[in-house]
């Protein structure tokens, strides 16, 4: 009830989506300040979300035009649409990540279980699809995703060695983390609630009791 995010690993896993997703999926729920709730400071984030360039608009003239991100954009995602994104991926659409954990049955456990779980021969009786990779996790069993995490595409800045194991975990961490950013000071705030009802529940019972002692006194006096 009291579950936190582990905020070290939240924080390489939002290296391994950086250094890694990035190049494929989006995050666009997610705004750069959000980062400061797994631990990153104002600075941080503010030189994270200036490596960024933001569409913005229009001007005096009535041009678009880009400036460096915001703490409080959201996060400018790899393709400019879903059609630029399908044709740079073979048809098939990277989706956005920022509610993959809530979106997929299983959450964050289905996450890590496919960014594990490829297998490079597939079974004999399976024909693989060219370009496709086999995941028995993955509805199907193909996948157009080749395997993302492979050993040494990530270099720790922590030290941690970025086994693909435990970058699938860290990313799993971050991405349960992205789908509910509020999560841990809505329980906060209900664990408060908590405390403030049962200590009303008190207060009501010895008022109570009072009010009684002094009904009962008054109806036997009379
Ligand atoms: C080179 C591009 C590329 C990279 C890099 C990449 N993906 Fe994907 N990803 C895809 C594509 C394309 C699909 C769609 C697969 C399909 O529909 O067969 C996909 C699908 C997914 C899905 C959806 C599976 C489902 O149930 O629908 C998840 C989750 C996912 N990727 C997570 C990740 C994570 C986490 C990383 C980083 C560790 C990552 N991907 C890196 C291209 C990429």
């Amino acid at each position: 009830m009291l579950g936190t995010f582990d905020r070290a690993a939240a924080q390489r896993g939002y290296q391994v989506y950086r250094q890694v997703c990035a190049s494929c999926h989006g995050l666009k729920h997610v705004r750069y300040q959000y980062l400061q709730k797994i631990g990153f400071s104002k600075a941080q984030v503010k030189a994270i979300a200036a490596e960024y360039q933001v569409r913005d608009g229009p001007d005096d003239e009535g041009e678009m035009y880009d400036r460096p991100g915001k703490p409080s954009d959201t996060f400018v995602g790899p393709y400019k649409n879903k059609k630029a994104a399908q044709a740079a991926n073979n048809g098939s659409y990277p989706p956005d990540l920022s509610l993959i954990t809530k979106a997929r049955a299983g959450g964050a456990d289905y996450l890590y279980a496919l960014l594990t779980g490829y297998q490079e021969l597939p079974p004999a009786n399976v024909d693989l699809v060219p370009g496709k990779y086999y995941n028995p996790y993955f509805p199907g069993g193909q996948i157009a995703m080749a395997p993302p995490l492979l050993e040494g595409v990530v270099t720790y800045d922590d030290g941690t060695v970025a086994t693909p194991k435990q970058m699938a975990h860290d990313v799993t961490t971050f991405l349960a983390w992205a789908s509910e950013p509020e999560l841990e000071q809505r329980r906060r705030l209900g664990i408060q609630w908590l405390i403030f009802l049962s200590i009303f529940t008190i207060v009501c019972y010895l008022l109570k009791r009072s009010y009684w002692k002094i009904i009962k006194k008054k109806s036997s006096n009379s």
